[in-house]
């Protein structure tokens, strides 16, 4: 029996922009997104890396792949990236914004050029990617962008994303808004958890730590997921089950967003 819970090809002949794909989360997902047929546009700073995520996302489905070089934070490649993915494969279907950077620093210690380079790729890109792609979207487009716990949670070491990621949430409630209508954009942000194989996971869980201390041991759901589970979340946003969904902040993270489950202990005197 197969383990498929969509129907087959959800996404034939649709075209996805996607940034920051050649690795991760964002790769889970134009894998997950190919899988239904959908004709795949990948941009990332790194030659090499592209390419052979490009040949490995292809190979999941029927539809193409094509790789394009560019940094989130250079406008003017961005928009060139949106006008190649339109004339190659069509009107643009789905875009996510995924592409991010991060690093543990404390603010005092940290450049100012160290905060910027954060906001440039992460909120910017965001804006980038979306802005770029707005004259080439089709009718009912769906726009994502990949969010963070920090968003909501502010934590140590963290004040450049959680400030950044804080502004793309907004960001995709404002577009939600203004790029709406009966034929207009959904956009939304969707929030992962503790993902196998990514940056994230090792620098955030302090699976790392030597004491052997790992805040995934107390979530609510106390587990990791793959990105291809991520890819199954967001094909749901992009699926006609979510036709009614805009301007939503998804978290899929195993209850991150309410914290963990450690409690207080009861004082004897009450
Ligand atoms: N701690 C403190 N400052 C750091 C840093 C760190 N770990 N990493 C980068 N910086 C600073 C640099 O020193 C530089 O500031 P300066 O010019 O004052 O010295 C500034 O950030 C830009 O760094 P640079 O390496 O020139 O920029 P970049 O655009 O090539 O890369 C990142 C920026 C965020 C992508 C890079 O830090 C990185 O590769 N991070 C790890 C990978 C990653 O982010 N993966 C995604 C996880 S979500």
């Amino acid at each position: 029996m197969s383990s498929e819970i969509f129907k087959d090809n959800l996404l034939k002949g649709q075209t996805v922009f996607i940034t920051g794909a050649s690795s991760g989360i964002n790769k889970g997902i134009a894998e997950r997104f190919a899988e239904h047929g959908a004709n795949i546009v990948v941009i990332a700073r790194d030659p090499k890396k592209l390419e052979l995520a490009c040949s490995e996302i292809q190979s999941k489905g029927d539809g193409k792949c094509i790789g394009l070089v560019s940094d989130v934070r250079d406008y003017p490649s961005m928009e060139k990236c949106a006008a190649k993915a339109a004339e190659k494969f069509g009107k643009i279907d789905i875009v996510i914004a995924g592409a991010a950077g991060n690093f543990l620093a404390p603010a005092e210690e940290m450049s100012a050029n160290a905060f910027s380079a954060v906001i440039d790729i992460d909120l910017k890109g965001t804006y980038h990617t979306f802005r770029a792609c707005y004259q080439h979207l089709n009718s009912r487009a769906r726009l994502i962008a990949i969010s963070a716990p920090q968003a909501q949670q502010p934590q140590c070491l963290q004040s450049h994303v959680c400030s950044a990621k804080a502004g793309v949430e907004m960001l995709v409630k404002t577009l939600a808004k203004e790029w709406g209508g009966i034929e207009g954009a959904r956009v939304n942000a969707l929030v992962p958890g503790y993902v196998e194989g990514t940056v994230g996971i090792d620098v955030m869980s302090g699976a790392g730590n030597s004491d052997g201390s790992n805040v995934i041991n107390d979530l609510c759901i106390p587990k990791s997921i793959t990105a291809k589970e991520m890819g199954d979340i967001a094909l749901m946003m992009v699926s006609p089950a979510a036709s009614f969904m805009t301007g939503h902040v998804l978290a899929y993270d195993g209850g991150i967003a309410v914290g963990t489950t450690e409690r207080l202990q009861i004082p004897d005197r009450l």
